[in-house]
């Protein structure tokens, strides 16, 4: 039934879900599905939700309302739900939007096939109950050439108390460190040369796997991982992503100094400068400790760019302690913060309390984070003015089909005069002319492309 029929996948939320997308269109291309663009002409449509926010919820069941009303027409069309959104409600998504054929949460992604083939005997199938994730045989159709996702470890284990994660994506499952490495080779072999190593609590990496080195110290850690991974052939930068704060260790630091080609970029959220909010949220450090944290980073490796995510009017917070906040922005200096006002999701502790802040204050402590956001990340791209920074080129520039774009190792976005088809994959030397606050633009600095390990880098 599969033979000819064409899928489209739409995906919300983070890179995990991005990751997860990517293995599912695997699934169904091997099923024998070719691509559709347009989603309301395709023969199966699959939504990969968020609900980290109201706001992302709200999202797909307006992109749901059109698709039922096409499935009333077309009994022929599958509609499937996935990622967290599937995962949090469940059977209620049948209720709401009964057109549904499936239901499938994060951690039944590699089953997409066998769901599917429930579906097509005539079930309308909710795919939820917790499952030991096993290793994926199929393979990812992933949407860059250049740059691509490794998961390291599923789920989470931390219960900050606002946040709907440890629910919707279940326990931590780590990898093995061969199926890792695996991976990333296979990449390499195919033309790869960036990898970004996922995971919502990165630094959880290998507590779940077995392994202690005579000097009693766990193996298999995330720094440990770096090592291991870090000669794969072709791939030449590797970048890591969420840093916890409570798990963060200066080895990692050591070994982002000293291997090349893990890139001078660290993500780190702190979610809030004050003590008392942060143990509310169930964060486990304090801000001297964040800040020692960011010390150790700047002191190992000076220049690296330093991103974050935070939360704005958590419930109780007091307008000091959203100075804290502001604070600790002000003295670190971020070259970017994912910011977002408090949302109380279901099912976590926060959302029950009854302190909570009224709509305007989220709006004005968001605005007000927002507001030193841009001026940090513009003075932080300003220190890139007239530096050679070396690019990974991903694509033509959207809004300019004679540049070319890429990022530097901290991140940037970088866009620069250059033809793609010669460029793209290429590590180019590339002197920066114009400074803006999330990119920059420049000019390359001599044709040929040179190996990033000899270019200019802060290690
Ligand atoms: N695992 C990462 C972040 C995962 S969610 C970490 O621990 O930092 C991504 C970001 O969404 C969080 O860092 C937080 O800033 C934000 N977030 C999560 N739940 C939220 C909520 N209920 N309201 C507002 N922002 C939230
Ligand atoms: Fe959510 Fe906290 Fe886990 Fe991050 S560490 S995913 S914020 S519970
Ligand atoms: Fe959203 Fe799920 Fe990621 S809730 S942020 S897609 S883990």
């Amino acid at each position: 039934m599969s033979e000819s029929r064409r899928y489209h996948v739409t995906t919300f939320g983070c890179q995990m879900n991005k990751a997860d997308s990517e293995r599912m269109a695997g699934i169904l291309e091997n099923m024998g599905m070719s691509w559709e663009e347009d989603p309301l002409a395709a023969d199966v449509v699959l939504y990969n939700t968020c609900t980290i926010r109201d706001s992302a919820e709200q999202k797909v069941y307006s992109y749901l309302g059109k698709q039922a009303k096409r499935k009333r027409k077309n009994p022929n069309l599958t509609l499937v739900v996935a990622g967290c959104v599937a995962q949090q409600e469940g059977e209620n998504l049948l209720r709401r939007v009964p057109e549904l054929d499936l239901v499938m949460g994060p951690q039944h992604a590699n089953q997409l096939e066998s769901l599917l083939a429930q579906v097509d005997q005539g079930n309308q199938v909710v795919a939820t109950e917790p499952v030991h994730i096993m290793e994926d045989i199929t393979k990812p159709r992933r949407d860059s050439q250049v740059t691509a996702w490794v998961n390291v470890i599923y789920g989470c284990n931390e219960r900050c108390t606002y946040c709907v994660v440890p629910g919707v994506r279940g326990v931590e499952q780590s990898r093995t460190p061969a199926a890792i490495r695996a991976e990333m080779v296979e990449l390499g072999q195919q033309g790869y040369k960036e990898v970004t190593l996922l995971g919502q609590n990165i630094d959880a990496y290998g507590r779940d796997l077995p392994g202690i080195t005579p000097e009693g110290r766990r193996e298999n850690t995330l720094t440990d991982l770096l090592y291991f991974v870090h000669d794969v052939p072709g791939i030449e930068r590797i970048r890591f992503a969420t840093s916890h704060p409570r798990y963060f260790t200066e080895r990692l630091v050591k070994a982002c100094a000293e291997l090349p080609k893990v890139c001078e970029h660290f993500h780190i959220p702190f979610q809030s400068g004050d003590n008392e909010v942060l143990k509310a949220m169930g964060r486990g450090y304090t801000h001297e400790k964040y800040r020692r944290i960011i010390d150790t980073v700047r002191r190992y490796v000076p220049d690296a760019s330093i991103s974050a995510d935070a939360i704005a009017a958590f419930p109780g917070e007091t307008d000091a302690q959203f100075q804290s906040t502001l604070k600790l922005m002000e003295d670190i200096v971020f070259d970017m913060v994912n910011t977002a006002a408090y949302s109380p999701r279901p099912g976590t502790p926060a959302a029950e309390w009854a302190n909570q802040l009224n709509e305007a204050t989220k709006q004005d402590r968001l605005q007000q984070l927002n507001h030193l956001v841009s001026q940090q990340a513009e003075v932080r791209s300003q220190r890139y003015l007239g530096r050679t920074e070396t690019v990974l080129v991903e694509a033509v520039n959207p809004r300019d089909p004679a540049q070319v774009m890429g990022r530097t190792r901290g991140n940037r976005l970088t866009f620069f005069p250059g033809d793609i088809s010669a460029l793209k994959g290429q590590i180019v030397p590339v002197r920066i002319t114009e400074t803006r606050a999330f990119s920059l633009t420049g000019a390359v600095l001599e044709q040929a492309a040179i190996k990033e390990r000899i270019g200019v880098s802060a290690c």
